[in-house]
């Protein structure tokens, strides 16, 4: 069976707000309860670890500790808290529309043979150009700030763009998480964990649907997108 281990431990400090981002409400809900929502209704997931913001409470029907100063801190504290149970999901707070059918499938690809963790992810659609710092600005145009020049374009049709949930054997998921805190403050996933110790991790396409909310802007769309469908 599968224990799922949601993040909510962020301060939220992009988006702004005086509560912690895992509490403001979307279409009436808190965030974090969307994920909650959403998870228990994986029929293969038997528990859910919430790793939680000082003084927040945990979520009727899940297991709550308090989470660490990064974000990967957070997932090693909360799989420490889960008990038994292989494979591990890993969700972000921050994601309230994921689907039971997308978490489902995740889950099925990381169980596949030959693959160490699966993540839900989205092709790119913009176009990425990777910049660099191309030295001071001229003194006529004054300020002394930097330009940034384009370096390259990469291959957009390779390009995915990385979403929660994350699925792992949990024995890949343990000794990724076994490294010094200046490497796990580096990851702004867990999966780049399992790639350096050269791990399998499979490609799930999931719908831009499933958005990360990080400013007041990405709020406003989600609100949006459950207008009225707020389930
Ligand atoms: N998270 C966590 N523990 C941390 C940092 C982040 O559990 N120390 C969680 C957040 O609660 C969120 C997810 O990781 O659900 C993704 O992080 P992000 O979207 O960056 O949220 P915040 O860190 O809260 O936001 P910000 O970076 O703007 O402060
Ligand atoms: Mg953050």
């Amino acid at each position: 069976m599968t224990v799922a281990l949601i993040v909510a431990a962020g301060r939220g400090e992009r988006f702004g707000a005086d509560t912690p981002k895992a509490l403001i409400a979307l279409a009436g809900r808190p965030l974090l309860q969307w994920s909650v929502d959403a998870l228990r209704a994986v029929a293969s997931i038997e528990r859910i670890v919430v790793a939680l913001p000082p003084g927040v409470a945990a979520p009727a029907g899940t297991i709550g500790v308090p989470g660490g100063a990064v974000r990967s801190e957070s997932v090693r504290l909360a799989l420490a808290a889960a008990g038994e149970g292989d494979p591990v999901l890993v969700h972000d707070a921050a994601r309230p529309l994921l689907t039971p059918a997308l978490a489902q499938q995740v889950i099925e690809v990381a169980r596949a043979e030959g693959v160490d963790a699966a993540i839900a992810a989205a092709p790119v659609t913009d176009t990425i150009k990777r910049g660099v710092e191309g030295g001071e600005k001229g003194e006529d145009e004054g300020g002394g700030a930097r330009r940034v020049f384009v370096a390259e374009t990469l291959d957009r049709g390779a390009l995915w763009a990385v979403q929660t949930p994350q699925v792992f054997r949990r024995a890949t998921l343990e000794r990724a998480l076994d490294v010094p805190r200046e490497v796990l403050a580096q990851a702004t996933d867990d999966a780049w964990l399992v790639e350096r110790l050269g791990g399998r991790v499979a490609l799930v396409e999931a719908p831009r649907d499933n958005l990360k909310i990080t400013t007041p802007l990405d709020l406003a769309l989600a609100e949006l997108l459950v207008d009225g469908n707020p389930a």
